[in-house]
């Protein structure tokens, strides 16, 4: 690490942070490129979020990364917000402006669109239908993804309903794809491009989502955020039905892009060693 007292400062901000793969993947970058700089984690109880942010301000950071639970705190205190925050009610990434102002930013939806774009080019689901797994945070990012990815119609399909009905009813006249809460996954399934999972089914030992994939047309692909495990057992089903697949590191890599912008002025790669180094970091957990 090159650092000297001129060095351009970032956080992290999360509680616990200890989990966050932020300081790995802009650790990767700041070396790759030789700059002067670091990114800190930070572990900031939610009650101390507002006297730290401004306290980092105050010390001449760039800004902060922000991760679980402070994304909502984060949102409610920025000046400025672009449609994927305010989609989400949620930001991920806060930028410090030399005039004192707070630019806040969900590079979640960006990250999706781009690993998508990477993996599958960028008219993948241009005028097509896409099922949409979760109406939670996380789903809302996936919306405008899909919004900048130009996809025809989202089937919203989620365990209780009314979220959906609620995600259709904040984000419709938002955004130009049109936004319909599916009933059944046969419903939903049926002719659809591409499959997303947003929902925290499978994840921490609770059981996945069962769904019969062979519905879904043989062409049609299946992405899930979710990073850790690599293979999700929806994607493992998805790729043994002979189904493309996107996993959720793609998207973790790619969100951090605008961040690494904002704090150290360089646009950085997201390359196969990158993400070898990524995955080394989360075999080692
Ligand atoms: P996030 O911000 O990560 O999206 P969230 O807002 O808590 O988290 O949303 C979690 C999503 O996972 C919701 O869509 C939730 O469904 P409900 O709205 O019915 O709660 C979904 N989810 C969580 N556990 C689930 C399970 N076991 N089966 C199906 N859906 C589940």
């Amino acid at each position: 690490m090159s650092l000297t007292g001129a060095g351009r400062i970032a956080g992290i901000m999360g509680w616990p942070v200890s989990q966050s793969v932020s300081p790995r993947l802009h650790g990767f970058w700041l070396e790759e490129l030789g700059i002067d700089g670091a990114l800190v984690p930070l572990a900031v109880k939610p009650e101390d979020f507002s006297t730290v942010l401004r306290g980092i301000m105050q010390a001449g950071f760039k800004g902060s990364s922000v991760t679980l639970p402070h994304k909502e705190a984060a949102f409610a205190l920025c000046h400025d917000c672009d449609l994927a925050a305010r989609a989400a009610g949620a930001v991920n990434l806060l930028i410090f402006h030399t005039n004192g102002r707070i630019e806040g930013r969900n590079t979640d939806a960006t990250g999706l669109a781009q690993s998508l774009r990477e993996k599958f080019g960028p008219d993948c689901v241009r005028g097509k239908a896409v099922v949409l797994l979760g109406a939670g945070g996380a789903s809302r990012a996936a919306v405008v993804a899909l919004h900048d990815l130009g996809a025809g119609e989202i089937r919203i399909l989620n365990r209780t309903r009314s979220r959906a009905d609620q995600l259709v009813a904040v984000l419709a006249a938002q955004v130009t794809p049109k936004l319909i809460v599916a009933t059944d996954w046969m419903q939903a399934a049926t002719g659809a491009a591409l499959v997303i999972h947003t929902t925290s089914a499978g994840m921490k030992g609770a059981p996945a989502l069962d769904l019969d994939l062979s519905v879904l047309p043989t062409d049609s692909a299946v992405c899930d955020i979710v990073y850790n495990p690599l293979e999700t057992p929806l994607l493992k089903r998805a790729r043994e039905a002979g189904l493309r697949t996107v996993d959720g590191l793609g998207m973790l890599m790619h969100q951090g892009v605008p961040a690494f912008e904002a704090f150290f002025g360089v646009t950085p790669k997201v390359t196969p060693a990158l993400r070898q180094y990524l995955e080394e970091g989360l075999r080692a957990r």
